[in-house]
């Protein structure tokens, strides 16, 4: 367990998260964790208005829900109640259910419950909002990537489009700015970097330049690798 380290990548909506995420596990030989899509897939099995549904009932029903992580690199796999979760989970409203039901303290502290649970078998790249700041404070690497608004919509409309579903951009922009503001300003773990993470503006670097540039620090620390 004492060998096992964790890098972290926080941002907002359609910053780029996933695709560094996957990149950077691969380079490193270690899984990657996906936790928005951890959040997604529990709005989606919960369903539309679990948000509003008393805390007792939420807690017996995330109680009865299981989470796993497969594989290493770009073929680590989530698992949810046994089944891998795919594409299912990547709609716009999907990703609005989650920022919603996310503000729910019994939601958040089952999902950082099962998110350290993860960590303790396997190293990680650990994407989401508050991998950094609150699950797991003490990892080696914190990076937080953030993007203008417009620049995420366009992105996020690409990868849209490139799996088959319509997209306008003006819809997806709103859409990414209301879901900023809900997980800016919620209560409980509320989008922010970590004091000590460190923060990349990606609104006009690629892929490749901002993979190079978490690669370069992370190196920095040598016992990493
Ligand atoms: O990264 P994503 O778009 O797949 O995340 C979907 C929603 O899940 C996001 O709007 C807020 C929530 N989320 C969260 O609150 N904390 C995380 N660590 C990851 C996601």
């Amino acid at each position: 367990m004492h060998d096992h380290f964790i890098v972290t990548l926080d941002g907002p909506a359609g910053v780029g998260k996933t695709s560094l995420a996957r990149k950077v596990a691969q380079a490193l030989g270690i899984a990657y964790l996906d936790t928005g899509a951890m959040f997604r897939v529990t709005a989606l099995k919960l369903g539309e208005g679990a948000w509003d549904v008393p805390g007792p009932q939420l807690a017996r029903k995330l109680a009865a829900m299981t989470f796993g992580l497969e594989g290493v690199g770009e073929d680590s796999v989530l698992f949810c109640d046994g089944m891998p979760v795919g594409d299912e989970v990547r709609t716009e409203q999907v990703g609005m259910w989650a920022s919603r039901v996310a503000s729910r303290s019994e939601i958040r502290e089952y999902q950082k419950a099962a998110q350290r649970a993860i960590s303790v078998r396997t190293s990680l790249v650990a994407e989401g909002r508050d991998m950094g700041s609150v699950v797991f404070p003490k990892a080696r690497h914190k990076f937080f990537l953030d993007a203008d608004p417009r620049v995420r919509a366009q992105r996020r409309a690409d990868q849209l489009r490139a799996m088959g579903q319509s997209a306008d951009l003006d819809t997806i922009e709103q859409s990414i700015r209301q879901r900023d503001d809900l997980d800016r300003n919620r209560a409980i773990a509320p989008l922010a970097p970590a004091p000590d993470a460190i923060i990349i503006d990606t609104s006009k670097l690629n892929l490749e330049q901002v993979f190079t540039r978490i690669m370069d620090e992370i190196r920095r620390k040598p016992h990493v690798l």
